[in-house]
């Protein structure tokens, strides 16, 4: 019998992207070992321990294991190596010297509102301490709430390592679409949309002993309405303890709606902060002010830089920025690794910001919001704040939602200037003025429920059985107008009847996980027999963006491959290498494929058998507008206006449908950047506005006037458009 330990050494096989296979070959007495078997699209090398016989045994990379979507973390610092124990780690937290008094405070009150500085420790480990006291004993869960995904499941991986448990077995995520969590899980890391959707299978929240509301202070949609359910349960239900966990913005606030619960406060470690303006206003964009491509100014000594921008195009946009200013200096500058994080960005390159900076060598990472408050990246001296976040914004009156770069609150700029000063004194350059902080930034971040729809939330309370919306214990109320147009909205879409009671049809709707339209068009596929089709696109639409890609030295090859899209996957095997030919990210195209199996399962319970189109789209895009009859845009002799509001919009340059210009369209959604654009769009037949909506439309406001005079081509090219 061959010996079966090996010492394995790891080893670079080939470089990325070579698609021959190497094997290196050792023998081992023996066995012989073979290691860095390698396709283009397998990132890990693949080590394999070959016996006589031709027996085989594989290796895989531990952190491999929980499945690579999972986020690996951020590795252990330097310190913390030397420690040798993550549990040292864990009692270097600032939390950890407030363990038992917390856990007093815990017992003594139903309610607490905990404050403390990003990286204190609230989210990893007062869920430890209620697990280590026993709140999960006798099959009880524990509950905490994040707004991101990313934080969910980057958070659950991490404590699960902590315990040293399997992730998914006492330790799991819970997202949309995407279950990591077991009979066992007893620590449960969810969305805050997750934790509202269980209300509708637990109204009483029963099963749980404890639920923390984190990051409180990110006041999104789902947060503030989890605020007014729990509030409500925990009346009767005076064994639940209720957690809320912010930084340290607003707990006055969240303790005054809580009947005036106590406030836990855990003092942070925190290095003094430089807090630098410019002399005058200054456009943040072109990066001409960041001093770092000379590398001689302030940054000199630096080692992390963090910088804010507003959505990943525009981080994507920076990186390439910095890089080509860098590689243009070439070795005038000391080595500068520049890095993006955003909540989209594939798992494996986020891990790459937590990765150690090579010595000698500065990194720059360019992010979003995100890491406000909800990632930590330790190390980080300097901070770079333009001072503008992507914000979504409704209009009531319109019922647009827009997604747009709006000045951020001056309680984020103090959290990002905050994060200069974890490990050292840091500094925080903000552009823009001293007058303009003081004078044109607002105090906080409006709340998302003051500027979303509310169809989604809407629906849900209706589900649970609550009608007096105007009523309802809001931290925040919303709008008015939005309140009322979200029920004009699931009326139209046949949720609510004429005395806004939840019709069967809104029932089935609720038991979707998507919006209203979304699952109105679900739904509509059963009478158009297309429901194969439509999950295909329902699935599509939720990962929607982040399909292409679009490598600015192959601009004209991903175009082109996007236009060729309908060359279907499915029939090259659902290939990563098809993918890759065609400029199309892979793992969004696999989380769209999970979608549609979970939708699938989900199609059941709302009673739509499975049917195919059997090639006839038009039952499909039929379907389609059934959801999205709202969304409508015609051509008029100034290019497209919406139907109903009459609002300019824009097809936007990427879209396949540019050239054409087709008279009647449907749109997924608006976002506005440059211009109102539209979002995946659709031919349509004015026709079918009246087939499937006639409760909606009159056949009048559908007639073209100018149907015979229109030219064949209006608009802008896409030059014009930019
Ligand atoms: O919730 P809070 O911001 O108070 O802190 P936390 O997220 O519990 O983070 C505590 C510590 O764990 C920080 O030093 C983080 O850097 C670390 N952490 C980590 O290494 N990996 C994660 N996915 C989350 C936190
Ligand atoms: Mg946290």
């Amino acid at each position: 019998q061959p010996a079966r330990a090996v010492d394995i050494v790891e080893e670079e096989s080939g470089a990325p992207g070579e698609e021959q296979r190497r094997w290196e070959e050792g023998r081992l007495g023996a066995a012989s070992l073979k290691f860095g078997a390698r396709d283009a699209a397998a990132q890990e090398p693949k080590y394999q321990l070959v016996l006589e016989e031709d027996e085989t045994i594989e290796f895989v990379r531990a952190a491999q294991l929980q499945g690579d979507e999972e986020p690996s973390g951020p590795p252990l610092s330097a310190q913390a190596q030397q420690k040798e124990s993550i549990q040292a780690v864990r009692r270097s937290l600032p939390v950890f010297p407030f363990r038992e008094e917390l856990l007093t405070a815990i017992a003594n009150h139903q309610v607490l509102i905990i404050e403390g500085e990003t990286g204190s420790g609230k989210t990893t480990q007062i869920p430890q301490y209620l697990f280590e006291e026993g709140y999960t004993k006798k099959g009880m869960k524990i509950a905490c709430t994040q707004p991101r995904r990313v934080a969910a499941m980057s958070v659950a991986a991490r404590v699960a390592r902590e315990m040293g448990v399997k992730l998914g077995n006492e330790v799991g995520y819970s997202i949309r679409f995407e279950d990591c969590t077991s009979e066992r899980t007893v620590l449960r890391y969810m969305t805050d949309g997750m934790l509202l959707r269980e209300f509708l299978s637990e109204p009483d929240l029963a099963s749980y002993s404890v639920v923390m509301v984190d990051e409180a202070h990110e006041r999104t949609l789902h947060t503030d309405i989890l605020f007014g359910l729990i509030k409500d349960v925990a009346r009767f239900r005076p064994e639940l303890k209720v957690l809320v966990a912010s930084a340290t913005l607003d707990t006055a606030r969240f303790s005054a709606f809580f009947d005036d619960a106590p406030v836990f406060r855990i003092p942070g470690r925190r290095f003094p902060v430089d807090i630098f303006y410019t002399k005058d206003p200054c456009d943040p964009a072109p990066w001409g002010y960041t001093g770092v491509p000379d590398g001689t100014g302030v940054y000199g000594g630096g080692k992390w830089l963090e910088c804010f921008r507003g959505g990943w195009e525009e981080i994507e946009a920076a990186c390439e920025m910095l890089q080509d200013r860098c590689r243009r200096l070439g070795s005038k500058i000391r080595e500068l690794l520049v890095l993006p994080i955003y909540a989209n960005l594939p798992s494996d390159m986020q891990a790459r910001i937590f990765q150690p900076t090579p010595p000698g060598a500065r990194k720059v990472v360019v992010a979003t919001n995100i890491a406000e408050t909800s990632l930590t990246i330790e190390g980080i001296i300097y901070v770079l704040d333009p001072g503008f976040c992507k914000q979504k914004s409704y209009n009531p009156r319109t019922g647009m939602e827009s997604l747009t770069v709006t000045p951020c609150s001056k309680a984020s700029a103090n959290q990002r200037a905050g994060r200069a000063g974890r490990v050292a004194a840091g500094k925080c350059f903000r552009l823009y003025t001293a007058w303009a902080y003081q004078h044109e930034l607002e105090e906080t971040t409006v709340p998302e429920i003051q500027r979303t729809s509310l169809g989604n939330v809407v629906l849900l309370l209706k589900s649970l059985g609550i009608h007096d919306l105007m009523h309802f214990d809001f931290l925040d109320p919303p709008p008015y107008e939005t309140l009322l147009l979200a029920l004009e909205q699931l009326y139209a879409l046949g949720a609510l009847n004429h005395l806004g009671e939840l019709t069967t049809s809104g029932r089935k709707m609720a038991e979707l996980p998507v919006d209203p339209m979304l699952s109105k068009m679900i739904l509509a596929s059963e009478k158009y027999s297309c429901s194969e089709e439509i999950l295909t696109v329902a699935a599509m639409l939720s990962v929607n963006n982040s399909i292409f890609y679009r490598p600015k030295d192959k601009v004209v090859h991903a175009d082109n491959a996007r236009v060729n899209f309908f060359l279907p996957w499915a029939e090259s095997g659902y290939s990563s290498q098809w993918c890759y030919e065609n400029f199309v990210q892979f793992r969004s195209m696999r989380r769209a494929r999970d979608v549609r199996e979970q939708l699938e399962g989900l199609l059941e319970r709302v009673e739509v058998g499975l049917t195919s189109c059997q090639g006839d789209y038009v039952r499909v895009r039929k379907a389609i507008t059934s959801g999205y009859f709202y969304h409508t845009a015609r051509l008029t002799r100034s290019g497209y206006r919406t139907v109903k509001q009459q609002q300019t919009v824009f097809i936007h340059p990427n879209s396949s449908l540019f050239e054409q210009q087709p008279r009647w369209l449907l749109y997924h959604e608006l976002v506005l950047t440059t211009k109102e654009f539209m979002r995946q769009v659709l031919e349509i037949e004015s026709s079918w506005l009246l087939e499937v909506a006639p409760h909606y439309y009159k056949a009048k406001e559908l007639e073209d006037p100018h149907a015979k005079k229109m030219p064949k081509k209006v608009g802008k090219t896409r030059e014009e458009l930019g």
